[in-house]
This record gives C-alpha cells, structure tokens and sequence, in this order.
C-alpha cells in the first residue's frame, strides 16, 4: 500500500483533498468542497462521514471506532461482500464478508464540472481471499460527494466461472433521537425479523423505534425516508440494484457488548442499508459486473 504522503502528492488537491494518516499507516482522504466535506478510509472502502454544508453530519461513527488493519470501522459505511451477515455455511468465517478490514486501493479522485468530488477505490482478489472464497473480482467503490452522498459499489467477475454473492452498503445513519423517528417506505413490504427467527412479518405504516431491531425486507426497491423531528430533518436514502433493505439498532444491551460501540450511540444512530441477501443473490457470468448502489440526501 502507498503512503500517505505518497498518495497525498498524487491525488490531493490544494484546498479540496488531502489524504492523511488517521493512524499510523492507516491513510484517510478528507474532502472539502462547494457542497461539503467527507471523510473515506482506505481501510474497508470505507465512508466514515458526510456532512452537506450547513447540516448536522449525516452518517454516525462511533466515538470507540478502532482504525487498525484487520478491523471493521464501526459506523460510516461499511461495505459488507461477498457475503452478507453470516456466511452462509461456515460459521467460522468473518460476518458480512472480507472486504470491510482489508485496505482498498486509492484508484482516482477526480473533481467533477459541478464542483462534487468522485474518489475511486477498488480491491481485488489475492491468493488469501480466494482461500475464503474462491473467485477473481474486481470490486470499485465510487464515491460521489456533492449536497448529496452517492456510493456505486461494481462488482466484476472475474473468473472463469460464475460466482455468487451477497452484500450490502451498510449505511449507519446519524439521527437526533431514535425515539422520536418515524421511518417511511417499506409500509405493506414483507421483512424477516431476525429476532424473531427469521420469521416472516408484513411491515404496517411507518417504521419507530423503541427496541432492539433486526430486519431485513425483501422484495423492495423502495426509497426510504428517515424523518427526524429531534433534528428537524429528513434523510432520504434511494439505491439500485438492490431488492433487500436491512433495518438495524442493537438497542442497549447489544450495542454495550460491542467494545467499539460508543456508550449511549445507540440513541442516535440507525442502519438503512442496501442490500443484497436472502433470495437476493447476485449471480455473475465470467466478466459480468454488478452495480449495487445508494444515494443519501437531506432535507430540511
Ligand atoms: C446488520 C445485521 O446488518 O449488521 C445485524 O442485520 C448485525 O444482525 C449488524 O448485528 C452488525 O454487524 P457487525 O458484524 O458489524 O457487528
């Protein structure tokens, strides 16, 4: 992997992008720009925030997040693939894939005529993943910061074979107060709750939150939208190539067993992810791609 001060003098931009190290070898990118300033790690692919100039920042990290190789980000968005959750048959390996703690490539970043910046970072697959899991890929992770966030996850197969996988753009919304939210969308849309065993629930009216949730809702491609009255705000949260929206807050006992949760940060978080799983599986012939993607964006 490069250095920072290596990548710095390759892709910063004076006043707009400078890339940094938030820990020792662990190469942040800090985006300023017209609309509004980001933070992306290297580690994960990873957006560890957004904030549109003059609002609250739109993605909640927790304050215990650890920043070291081999360590998923807690909050931001996390990029969960080739599998989502568990794996599917062995339980031994790690939840919601590889990729979330392996350093991505810084491939481009480029500013656009609008004044958003697009940073390109892209993983491939190594002998070690392939031990894991047994396919050539490409994966890209396009990033698009303008008044909205925009993050286009490609897939490419390529192998020799058809491969199979599962994923998501675990998104990890900031929010005033969870009490207070009502989340709208997915009214009449079937979830598994997987509290519950993965039974299967129909979801009436608007989504609140006053307990643990865990739930995933397939067949929908529905824009979902976060209205938060303790911040006098909506966040609209639209994707692509998705058929599966997972829903999460480990409310305060799952949330206090995790180290890396911040005391409290449940209250003010909540996950809207894009996702591909269950029936939802991407199969790729050899050179295929897949484009998963979401689209945050707030309003007043
Ligand atoms: C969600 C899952 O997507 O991610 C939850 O639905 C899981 O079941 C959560 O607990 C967080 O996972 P992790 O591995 O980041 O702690």
């Amino acid at each position: 992997m490069m250095l920072a001060t290596d990548l710095q003098k390759r892709f910063g931009i004076p006043d707009q992008v400078s890339i940094v190290d938030l820990a020792p070898d662990y190469p942040v990118i800090n985006i300023n720009n017209a609309h509004a300033s980001a933070q992306v790690a290297l580690h994960g692919g990873h957006v560890m925030s957004f904030q549109p100039h003059g609002h609250e920042p739109v993605l909640w990290l927790s304050g215990s997040a650890v920043f070291a190789e081999g360590k998923a980000i807690r909050g931001g968005i996390p990029v969960c693939w080739p599998w989502f959750a568990d794996h599917p048959s062995d339980a031994s390996l790690p939840a919601h894939g590889l990729v979330r703690s392996q350093f991505w490539e810084l491939q481009a970043v480029d500013q656009l005529d609008d004044g958003a910046t697009q940073i390109t970072l892209s993983i491939q697959d190594t002998p070690e993943s392939r031990t894991l899991w047994a396919h050539a890929f490409k994966l890209e992770l396009v990033v698009t910061i303008a008044d909205s966030l925009r993050c286009r996850l490609r897939m490419t197969n390529k192998d020799k074979v058809n491969c199979d996988y599962t994923g998501a753009l675990h998104t990890y919304l900031q929010v005033g107060d969870i009490s207070q939210l009502k989340v709208s969308g997915l009214d009449g849309v079937d979830y598994l709750d997987k509290l519950a065993d993965d039974k299967r629930i129909q979801q009436q009216g608007d989504i609140t939150v006053d307990a643990e949730l865990d739930r995933i809702y397939t067949h929908t491609d529905a824009e979902v939208v976060v209205n938060d009255t303790a911040l006098n705000r909506k966040i609209c949260v639209q994707k692509q190539g998705s058929q599966t929206t997972v829903i999460w807050n480990p409310w305060l006992d799952k949330s206090a067993a995790m180290t890396d949760f911040e005391v409290g940060g449940y209250q003010h978080m909540l996950c809207v992810e894009a996702a591909n799983a269950v029936d939802d599986i991407v199969r790729l012939a050899p050179g295929e791609t897949h484009v998963l993607e979401t689209r945050l964006s707030v309003k007043k």
